[in-house]
C-alpha cells in the first residue's frame, strides 16, 4: 500500500470516529475499529482482496446501514463524496461500495444469498465476528438494555427469523437473541480465517450459556 493510500486510511478513521461518536447502541466508533482491525487480520490470509479497498470498506460498513440511517441513498451519497474527496477515482469509489453491500445479517434472510466480492466478505466475516464472542456478548445485553429488553425471560421461546421485518421487531429477552442470531452466524462465515475465529467464539458463548442458565436456577 502506498503512503497516499494510508494516509487516506488513516483520515477516514478520524472521519468515521467523528461521525459514530456519542453512538452507544453497540455501533459506536469502538464497533467500527475492532471490524477494521478484524479485516486486516482476515485480509492477510485473502490474497485476492484489495487491503485499501476493504480497509476503507471496513471503516465505513456502518455509515448506510439501513438500521442506522434515514436513507441509505443519503448515506451511500455521504461516502461517494468523501471518498471522491480524497481523491479515489469513480472505480475505487464503486469498489469500496460494493465492499460494504449484502453484508448484513437481514440480507441473508429467508434463504436469500448474495453475490459478495472479496473485500465484502471479509468485511462482512469481521462485521459478524465483532457479534460473536466476549465481545458480542457484552453488545447484546448492552443493545437489549437500550430496548429496555430483559436479560432473560424463561417464559420467552426464541423466534425463528425469516425476514427483515422480524429481525428488526423487538425481542424481548436478550438471551433469545443467542438463538435468533448470534448461535447462527458461525455458518455465515465466508473465509477460512474467519470460520476458525468463529469456531472459538461460538464455543464461549455455548459455555456462558451453560453458566448463566446454571446461576439462573440457583444450582451453581
Ligand atoms: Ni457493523
Amino acid at each position: 500500500m502506498t503512503a497516499g493510500q494510508k494516509d487516506i486510511i488513516q483520515k477516514t478513521a478520524g472521519y468515521v470516529r467523528q461521525k459514530f461518536s456519542g453512538e452507544s447502541s453497540g455501533h459506536d466508533w469502538w464497533h467500527m475499529y475492532r471490524v477494521w482491525q478484524l479485516a486486516k487480520t482476515i485480509a492477510a490470509s485473502e490474497p485476492q482482496a484489495d487491503l485499501f479497498i476493504t480497509e476503507l470498506a471496513a471503516l465505513m460498513h456502518d455509515v448506510a446501514d439501513a438500521k442506522l440511517v434515514e436513507s441509505e441513498e443519503a448515506a451511500r451519497q455521504e461516502i461517494r463524496d468523501w471518498l471522491a474527496g480524497q481523491g479515489l477515482s469513480a472505480e475505487d469509489i464503486q469498489r469500496v461500495l460494493r465492499g460494504i453491500t449484502g453484508i448484513s445479517f437481514s440480507s441473508t434472510l429467508g434463504g436469500k444469498t448474495a453475490q459478495l466480492t472479496p473485500e465484502a466478505q471479509i468485511v462482512s466475516d469481521a462485521d459478524k465476528l465483532d457479534g460473536i464472542g466476549a465481545i458480542g456478548i457484552a453488545r447484546a445485553f448492552t443493545y437489549g438494555g437500550s430496548k429496555n429488553n430483559l436479560i432473560h425471560d424463561p417464559e420467552a421461546q426464541p423466534r425463528e427469523l425469516t425476514d427483515a421485518a422480524d429481525y428488526h421487531a423487538n425481542t424481548p429477552a436478550t438471551t433469545n437473541h443467542f438463538y435468533e442470531k448470534l448461535l447462527l452466524l458461525k455458518d455465515r462465515m465466508y473465509t477460512a480465517t474467519a470460520k476458525e475465529l468463529a469456531r472459538q467464539r461460538h464455543e464461549y458463548m455455548e459455555r456462558f450459556l451453560e453458566e448463566f442458565y446454571a446461576e439462573w436456577d440457583g444450582k451453581r
